[in-house]
């Protein structure tokens, strides 16, 4: 799988399937959520909501991924994904990988050739850039990531956590 970094908007890649960095409960929220519930329209949150009617009715667990429509988005589907919140005093990098890991098996089931990927976790959820991109790029770079996804990217919002991600690549 080719692994490139990409500084700019996650809602305009035009790949398969663009990665939501979410929280359990499906319903959006700010950051790249936001920007993909407000750019995507209302038929993403439309099936969030089917999802927490059915299989997910207790929401999204952390690491865990599921799928949508991309509604108005140049990318057919949306995975949705819900990162670790930064702990200090506890290692929650494995389910920071997970959201990674997991994303890419629900692209491949979908048949997604390519994905778009935030950096997960890094905002928000507080997790350090530095240590977030190295978290991506050990499960984007891995050996047993399915063959089906072509092409990964992971973009970035801004040019200090592109030049980070650059020395790590
Ligand atoms: N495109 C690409 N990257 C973006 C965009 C965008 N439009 N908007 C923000 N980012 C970057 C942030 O700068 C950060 O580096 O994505 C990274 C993840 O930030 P958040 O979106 O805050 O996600 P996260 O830290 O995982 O927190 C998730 O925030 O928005 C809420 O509902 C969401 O509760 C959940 C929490």
């Amino acid at each position: 799988m080719r692994v490139e970094l990409v500084t700019g908007d996650i809602t305009v890649q035009e790949v398969d399937a663009i990665v939501n960095a979410a929280n359990s409960s499906l319903l959006g929220g700010g950051g790249v959520d936001g920007a993909i519930h407000r750019r995507g329209g209302p038929a993403i949150l439309d099936e969030c909501r089917a999802l927490r009617a059915g299989h997910y009715g207790r929401g999204l667990a952390v690491g865990e991924a599921v799928a949508t429509t991309a509604g108005r988005l140049p990318a057919r589907w949306v995975i949705h994904t819900v990162g670790p919140v930064f702990s200090a005093r506890e290692d929650r990098s494995p389910l920071l990988r997970n959201c990674y890991a997991n994303s890419l098996r629900v692209a491949a089931e979908l048949g997604a050739r390519s994905i778009a990927f935030p950096l997960v976790s890094s905002g928000v959820y507080r997790w350090p850039k530095e240590d977030a991109v190295a978290q991506a790029l050990a499960v984007l770079r891995g050996s047993d990531v399915p063959t089906t996804v072509e092409d990964a990217r992971l973009v970035l919002f801004d040019d200090a956590t592109r030049v980070i991600a650059q020395r790590l690549l």
